[in-house]
């Protein structure tokens, strides 16, 4: 039984190896950059890569070689159902709507004649976002007709940036401000204004579609919750940032704690089964109706934060306290499972 793993100096891979080096588990280091990649996983059971949404490289390679190294009859982390919507927010909404999952209202189109015609007949405010993002940088609160049109026009003319570097620092510094009143963050704001533009991060023109969803008032977090191998969850409360509805990436939460109602982790459960996911964390907010919904799901998260939270729950919704610490190693014990019933069924 031998892993390919795809080191990477952040995110699950470093524990993933630490997994492996404690418990005397045969892994290999793969890259997935070079040309022979593929004879490079041959003589793998399995493959693992925490894959980066903001790397360029990332966007390129991820997708297609983890789906073709899954077809070869190997056990992959991400698995094709963890990874065809990654980062793909359009293709989350159509997951989540083919399997009855509860989201938010949404509305997508590909013919600018068609999203006017329905701006001009439909409620504001909604929230418009680009199908691929994370920490709140491609989600923007449209509050009038007037935005909106401006916004379609723009995403089927000269398009939106999928990652504006120096717009999203600046705004995060003013938010930052915002929230701490430092100067020491103002002066970091115009410092990243100067800074020279991360060449490794996506930078690419998104366009030809518009994405909205309803907007869902009066939440003032949301709950992240994080369900590993359809049998342990745990999770964060994330808080908005100052005078603002987005939550992903304010860097202001709270760990769960025990504290969360039945019904949502059950949902949390049960969705990640019919999702066929091992690893999924949900964002979640509540309807007018205070009904949980769901805005969107990953694969891939922050390592760090998670390993500190002070208990999971388990598949009977059961709580066990205690700092979960290496949850990354609870997918190699998944990945390393699959692989020898695998290899059983052969
Ligand atoms: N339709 C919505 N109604 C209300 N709040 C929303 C809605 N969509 C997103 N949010 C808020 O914005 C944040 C970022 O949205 P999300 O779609 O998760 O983007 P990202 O991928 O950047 O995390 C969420 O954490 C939530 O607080
Ligand atoms: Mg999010």
């Amino acid at each position: 039984m031998k892993i390919g793993i795809q080191s990477n100096p952040r995110g699950f891979a470093k524990k993933w190896i630490e997994y492996c080096e404690i418990f005397n588990i045969d892994y290999k280091l793969i890259d997935v950059y070079k040309n022979d990649v593929i004879t490079q996983v041959k003589d793998c059971d399995a493959f693992m890569w925490h894959t980066d949404h903001l790397s360029r490289k990332d966007y390129q390679v991820a997708k297609r070689l983890l789906t073709a190294v899954e077809h070869s009859g190997k056990i992959c982390f991400p698995s094709i159902y963890e990874n065809w919507h990654y980062d793909d927010k359009v293709a989350q909404r159509y997951l989540l709507e083919a399997i009855d999952a509860p989201l938010i209202p949404s509305y997508v189109f590909f013919e600018e004649k068609e999203a006017l015609d329905w701006a001009e007949e439909t409620t504001w405010p909604k929230v418009f976002k680009l199908t691929g993002g994370a920490g709140s940088s491609n989600v923007n609160l449209i509050k009038d007709k007037s935005q909106a049109k401006k916004i379609i026009q723009k995403s089927f003319g000269k398009g939106h940036s999928i990652f504006d570097q120096r717009k999203y620092f600046l705004e995060e510094r003013i938010s930052k401000y915002k929230q701490d009143k430092s100067f020491v963050s103002l002066v970091k704001s115009f410092y990243h204004l100067l800074k020279p533009l991360n060449k490794e991060w996506v930078n690419h023109i998104e366009k030809d579609y518009v994405y909205f969803q309803d907007f869902m008032p009066n939440n003032s977090y949301d709950l992240r919750l994080v369900v590993v191998n359809q049998n342990r969850i745990f999770g964060l409360k994330r808080y908005n940032r100052k005078d603002d509805f987005r939550a992903s990436g304010s860097g202001n939460m709270d760990f769960l704690n025990n504290d969360v109602d039945k019904s949502i982790l059950q949902l949390a459960l049960d969705t990640s089964v019919k999702l066929k996911m091992n690893s999924v964390a949900y964002d979640i907010v509540f309807d007018p109706k205070s009904n949980p919904v769901i805005i969107e799901i990953t694969y891939a998260y922050s390592t760090s934060a998670y390993e500190k939270c002070p208990g999971y729950w388990d598949e009977n919704l059961n709580w066990h306290k205690g700092e979960i610490g290496n949850y990354s190693g609870w997918m190699v014990e998944e990945v390393i499972k699959q692989a020898k019933n695998k290899s059983i069924q052969k």
